[in-house]
């Protein structure tokens, strides 16, 4: 049975998800957006891809949250990025708004979705997006991890002169300047990396890690980053579809887990068909642990701030 996912926010995220799900194949795929034009002229486009790249998925843009009905992912990019000097909690309460008024019409459409939340601030976002959707905890998540992850890994190939595949590793936290990088738990090819690198590097490449969306930013001066995103939606939504129970990093509802109660905060999960399908508790050190609390806390914040 073909899939649907539709994609809230026609932007370089929203419309790299699209061509990156195209690509592979992975679902028939509604652009939505409320200026006019934008997605279906993106989606259309990205149609007549499909000859020449081989894929037969049907793209389409729409301005109408009808045409996204019953759909069986929604990934959530509509919101205004950052700006270079802003940090991602600038963009709080504008970005709640578009969130909010968005996320009820995705419950309203297509009440049985997957939501996966892109939108920054991003924890908060998810939070949002869970306390407006009604869904339950395992079909809300937020996309940080993958990505954070993802730049942690190409720093230390990069370092070490070694293949990415090779760099194995998650961080933790909040997707922000807390975030929380492990590299106890970090290895490459089985071989700690506490191992190979001193510990002034690897603090050095922590930090970069959790200022590597900054980085984009301050590069490209308007907008942000879009293709490592937009990869890291498009992993999430694979192991979804083909329900891998693969073990990802994501912003999940936690309950308790870590000690943690009522707040979206990134931790390694099991991703399958029904979503978030076991959140994976790790021992961490005091140390560690300390951390990811404070990371939290940065979260709670914001949360609190826009009451979800
Ligand atoms: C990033 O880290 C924009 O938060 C996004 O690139």
């Amino acid at each position: 049975m073909r899939r649907k996912v539709t994609i809230v926010g026609s932007g370089n995220v929203g419309a790299t998800v699209a061509h990156r799900l195209a690509d592979r194949q992975l679902a028939d795929v509604v652009l939505m957006d409320i200026l006019e034009g934008i997605p279906q002229g993106k989606g259309l486009d990205l149609l007549e891809a499909g000859p020449i790249e081989g894929y037969d998925i049907r793209i389409t843009g729409t301005n109408s949250y009808a045409d996204t009905a019953n759909s069986d992912l929604v990934v959530m990019t509509a919101g205004f990025p950052r700006k270079p000097g802003m940090s991602r909690d600038d963009l709080l309460k504008a970005n709640f708004e578009v969130v909010k008024g968005a996320v009820e019409q995705v419950a309203r459409y297509s009440p049985e979705c997957i939501l996966i939340v892109v939108t920054n601030p991003l924890d908060a976002m998810a939070q949002a997006a869970y306390k407006v959707s009604g869904f339950s905890k395992n079909r809300v998540m937020g996309m940080a991890g993958v990505l954070d992850t993802a730049r942690y890994r190409t720093f230390l190939a990069e370092a070490l002169n070694v293949s990415v595949q090779n760099v194995q590793g998650f961080v933790l936290g909040g997707h922000g300047d807390t975030m929380v990088p492990v590299p106890r738990y970090t290895t490459v090819a089985g071989i700690p990396v506490t191992e190979l690198l001193p510990q002034d590097q690897l603090e050095a490449i922590i930090r970069r890690t959790a200022n590597g969306g900054a980085e984009i930013v301050n590069l490209l001066k308007a907008g942000s980053a879009y293709y490592a995103p937009s990869a890291a939606v498009v992993e999430m939504i694979d192991a979804i579809f083909h329900d891998r129970k693969k073990i990802l990093p994501c912003s999940a509802y936690l309950e308790g887990e870590y000690g943690i109660h009522g707040l979206f905060v990134g931790v390694p999960v099991k991703l399958g068909s029904r979503g978030i399908e076991q959140i994976i508790e790790i021992k961490l050190t005091p140390e560690e642990l300390a951390a990811l609390r404070r990371s939290a806390e940065a979260v709670k914040e914001l949360v609190q701030v826009i009451g979800v």
